[in-house]
């Protein structure tokens, strides 16, 4: 096949630190639906989809996990209900699946790294910055937001060491250029986001290689460091074609390729790739597709946000392609949209059960009740009545094509539902149940049936890529024998005497609030059980990140006991407290809690809580060792009181 006729298409490889989430199947859906199509058009067509497995993050949750690194993520990959079982599920078409621990392209990833040093673009010097561990990232100053990383808006903290650097800012001026073509990179304000914000204010080489941790590519020619995670991941997009490795054979063949990515790695795929594989002496990628973000309640997926958006229990609820066809359908591909329930249960109620569904059991119902399934060949046309059905049907195609090479998938099904509107519609303008009534009217019958099959024909071939199975269905319903792109350019393929069958109802109806009830409890059981495995309370939301125990224990907590209380003369907050700390001197601690014991004799003879290792200070002149705890809610500030049995000194545990 020639090289004109391949299509090479890939989805960023995931992190396999946690299990996927919709916004994951999102992208891979998404990604299959554009495969799908090529396919359909007759393309060859390779599509990649993979795991991203190196890195410090992951090499952290191993630990936590207690098992090894490549346990962690073999457990995570091909484990019960893990990516390679959701892509299954989900009935995603990959050709290949490339995991970065993948032996030939650990050896491929060495020679590319040495391939890049060799041209002179990566040397050795020293990196210091701000880094954000989660993220892997070095981000300037200049990038924090409110001192935080950008991207997750976690902590980040001052970090230096011996690194490999990429001249990525040789390549600032090519990587502008081919951003401006308009073509590589879309939706467009992706460019301009690009351009303004890290390409303007002056590219600054990368930092490529590692010295902090182990669980990466070693660099071959100097193997305390580690291939920085995102030169090993974005490469996988050649090495999975048998570039640098003898795996595969197809680089020539395929390469270049479509990157589908979500809007927050646009970064690497619009910037750094095109820099490495200018270095390398390769093509450019054919283009980079940034779509948006799947939210919950307008802020990003977490799970803390509960579970109703497990693909695992969406699709085995609603069926694989009502899933597919709802994320398709409802969210435009570039823009971010808000994912709920609600959206899930009225799209498919509406286009599927209602639009979708009802014309396919109608039709197929009346050619069965009026003519036993099978068509007459003596049929009426009725050219006024028919013509803008038949229009619709007959120019569907490229109206679907054009917005299906735009990627964008909602427009295209958009387009399949206005015909599908259509053909509802006339069957209510030529009411078909008073036709039979009259025995002249018969072939016109025929006719507006046939009308509709063909109808139905187009629109479920259309959507093959969006509801593989469901589409396939659907054309065994009406008689077709197969679904090609030629046939779905055309109007009247099918025989005049075609024979259709009738189903169990394709999408049924789902009770909104019914389901909607449903779902809760399955939230509310899964939290409840979660928290029972963790032993916390899936409600509490923690205000500071964890802490280990041991830290804690480095606070010397005691029980004391209040000898004395006075004001602080010349001060309206502080309490000068005299404390019996068990040590047989007496220790001084001023605290600020005039506003609150507006009568501090009150608290003499109570034991309270304090904090004996906290340096010594003064306070409005007067020395004070130590903190006493209290406990606030709003206006309402108390110190924590200790049962009275308990003796000063004794330690807080
Ligand atoms: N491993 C890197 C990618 C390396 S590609 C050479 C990575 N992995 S990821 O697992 O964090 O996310 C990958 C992609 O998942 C995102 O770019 C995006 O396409 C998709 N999504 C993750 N969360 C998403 C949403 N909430 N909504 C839509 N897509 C989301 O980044």
């Amino acid at each position: 096949m020639s090289k004109e006729n391949t299509f090479y298409i890939t989805t960023p490889i995931y992190y396999p630190s946690d299990k996927l989430h919709i916004g994951h199947t999102y992208c891979t859906v998404a990604t299959d639906s554009f495969a799908r199509y090529k396919r359909l058009r007759g393309y060859d067509v390779m599509f990649l989809t993979g795991t991203d497995e190196h890195g410090q993050k992951i090499e952290e949750k191993a630990k936590e996990a207690g098992v090894t690194p490549q346990q962690f993520v073999d457990n995570i990959v091909e484990g019960e209900g893990g990516i390679l079982d959701l892509w299954k599920l989900m009935n995603i078409s990959n050709d290949r699946f490339i995991r970065t621990t993948d032996d030939y392209h650990v050896k491929s990833i060495q020679r590319i790294f040495r391939r890049m040093y060799d041209a002179g673009d990566i040397y050795k010097g020293k990196y210091s910055g701000m880094y954000c561990t989660p993220c892997e990232s070095f981000w300037t100053e200049s990038q924090l937001v409110d001192g935080k990383c950008p991207d997750c808006g976690r902590p980040v903290k001052y970090a230096e060491e011996e690194a490999y650097f990429f001249k990525l800012s040789k390549y600032a001026q090519p990587v502008k250029e081919l951003l401006l073509t308009g073509e590589f990179l879309q939706p467009m304000s992706r460019v301009n986001e690009m351009i303004k914000n890290f390409i303007d204010p002056g590219l600054e080489d990368l930092c490529v290689s590692r010295t902090s941790f182990s669980w990466g590519i070693p660099v071959d020619f100097d193997p305390g460091h580690v291939v920085y995670v995102w030169v090993d991941a974005l490469s996988n997009y050649i090495t999975a074609l048998g570039f640098d490795n003898d795996k595969y054979d197809d680089f020539d063949h395929y390469w270049p390729a479509v990157h589908i990515v979500g809007k927050e790695i646009v970064r690497f795929h619009s910037i750094i790739w095109p820099a490495m594989l200018m270095s390398m002496g390769l093509p450019m990628p054919k283009k980079v597709y940034g779509h948006g973000w799947l939210l919950i309640d307008g802020g990003k997926m977490s799970k803390s946000k509960g579970n109703v958006a497990d693909p695992y229990l969406l699709a085995e609820r609603y069926g694989v392609d009502a899933l597919r066809f709802f994320l398709m359908r409802t969210f435009p591909f570039g823009s971010d949209g808000n994912f709920s329930n609600e959206l899930l249960i009225s799209c498919i109620n509406a286009d599927l059960a209602n639009d979708l569904g009802n014309l396919v059991s109608r039709t197929t119902a009346m050619v069965n009740k009026y003519f036993r399934g099978t068509l007459p060949t003596e049929q009426e046309a009725d050219e006024e009545k028919d013509a803008e059905l038949i229009q619709m049907a007959t120019s569907l195609s490229e109206k679907y094509a054009k917005e299906m090479d735009a990627f964008q998938p909602q427009n295209a099904i958009g387009e399949i539902f206005k015909v599908l509107s259509r053909a509802n519609k006339y069957i209510d303008e030529n009411a078909p149940w008073l036709l039979i009534k009259d025995e002249t009217k018969k072939a016109r019958l025929a006719r507006v049936l046939y009308n509709l099959v063909e109808t139905i024909r187009i629109c479920s071939g259309l959507l093959v890529p969006f509801m593989p199975e469901t589409a396939a269905e659907i054309a065994k319903r009406v008689g077709a024998e197969g679904i090609n792109w030629e046939d779905l350019t055309k109007f009247g393929v099918l025989p005049a005497d075609v024979t259709t069958h009738t189903g169990d109802a394709l999408f049924p109806r789902i009770d909104m609030d019914k389901e909607l009830a449903a779902l809760e409890e399955i939230s509310a059981a899964q939290k409840a059980e979660k928290a029972a495995a963790s032993g916390a309370n899936a409600d509490f939301k923690p205000v500071l990140p964890n802490v280990k125990v041991d830290d804690f224990y480095k606070n010397d907590l005691r029980v004391v006991e209040i000898l004395a209380c006075e004001k602080v003369e010349g001060s309206d907050k502080l309490l000068k407290f005299t404390l019996n700390d068990g040590s047989g001197t007496p220790r001084q601690i001023l605290s600020g809690m005039q506003p609150f014991y507006p009568d501090p004799s009150v608290l003499v003879g109570k034991k309270v809580v304090a904090i004996l290792n906290l340096p010594g200070r003064k306070m409005a002149g007067q020395a004070s060792n130590g903190m006493l705890l209290s406990a606030e809610s709003g206006d309402l500030v108390k110190l924590c009181l200790v049962p009275d049995e308990i003796p000063a000194g004794a330690v807080i545990s």
